[in-house]
């Protein structure tokens, strides 16, 4: 039974991705912010008998405090490793806002957070020579890397654009985690899942957007559908290249390849991450 911690996982992807993943017998920690609906989606899964076994953890990626508790967590109930780490949740809202922890929203639920997990769970993902998979988009293939503003602050925001970026980051810190990791086994890994009909576009946004949304992901695929390229990964060790797209190794944007950008986004995003480690005990919420 494989151990595997996935975060984003009450709708969409995430969503399909425990269902998969339980039947075929695993462990699944599942990561998300709404406790409700994570207790729902516990018990579904537990009255369905299947093979494995759902647990989860409420954290909002969106504060570091409520991420170093989760690490604590984890760090105290998986001592025997994590097999693989699905960093999956994202966010696209429409209006600029800043965390309480100063940063603005998107930056640190799809960038930040994920890089949070894989410096804090790394040691756990190293014990089984485990995989780190980090759901980037080939949305960042239009996105710039400008390194002097990273958040984007100096532009109008621009959701989309932001979002963009992040994705771009996504796939920079992976590449920066396989060429700075020099002591583990783990294989880092970004996935484009398709263009997939979930309700991504839909949240913290307008009814226009929303619309927008549903009728550009009309065509695109289902969640279900999306999940294959994960499958492949999690269970052949022999993939292990950067970045995969509908089964296949798939080249990022020159962006994403850059050795500059690389090493800038790998030691930025650590050096921002640095003060924010979790302490050895829980702290209250
Ligand atoms: N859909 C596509 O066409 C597409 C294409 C390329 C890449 N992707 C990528 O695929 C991944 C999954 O997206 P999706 O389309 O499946 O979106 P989704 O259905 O909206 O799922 C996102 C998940 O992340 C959770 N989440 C959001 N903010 C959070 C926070 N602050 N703390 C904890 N959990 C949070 C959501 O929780 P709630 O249920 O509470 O909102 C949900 O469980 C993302 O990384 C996205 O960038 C999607």
């Amino acid at each position: 039974m494989k151990t595997i911690v996935i975060t984003g996982v009450t709708s969409g992807i995430g969503l399909a991705l425990i269902e998969h993943f339980v039947a075929k017998g695993e462990h699944v920690i599942g990561i998300a912010r709404n406790q409700g609906s994570l207790e729902t989606l516990e018990s579904e899964i537990a009255n369905k008998k299947l093979k494995g076994r759902f647990t989860h953890v409420v954290c909002d990626l969106s504060r570091f405090k409520d991420m170093a508790n989760t690490v604590t967590h984890l760090n105290q109930t998986l001592s025997s490793g994590i097999d693989v780490l699905i960093n999956n949740a994202a966010i696209v809202p429409k209006k600029k806002q800043l965390t309480e922890d100063g940063f603005e929203l998107q930056f640190q639920v799809n960038h930040l957070a994920p890089a949070y997990f894989i410096i804090h769970l790394k040691d756990l993902v190293a014990k089984k020579n485990g995989t780190i998979i980090t759901t980037a988009s080939n949305a960042h293939k239009r996105a710039k890397y400008d390194p002097n503003d990273l958040q984007a602050t100096r532009k109008r925001y621009l959701s989309i654009r932001s979002y963009m970026r992040t994705k771009l980051y996504n796939i920079l810190y992976t590449a920066g985690c396989r060429a700075e990791d020099k002591t583990s086994n783990i294989r880092y890994v970004a996935v484009h899942p398709g263009l997939v009909r979930t309700p991504i576009g839909t949240k913290d946004t307008s009814k226009f957007y929303a619309a927008m949304w549903k009728f550009f992901t009309r065509r695109g695929i289902h969640p279900e559908q999306a999940i294959t390229t994960y499958d492949q990964i999690v269970y052949d060790e022999n993939l292990t290249a950067l970045y995969y797209y509908n089964e296949q190794e798939h080249t990022p944007s020159q962006a994403a390849l850059d050795v500059h950008n690389r090493s800038h986004l790998y030691e930025t995003t650590n050096h921002i991450l640095a003060p924010y480690s979790p302490s050895e005990k829980p702290s209250h919420k």
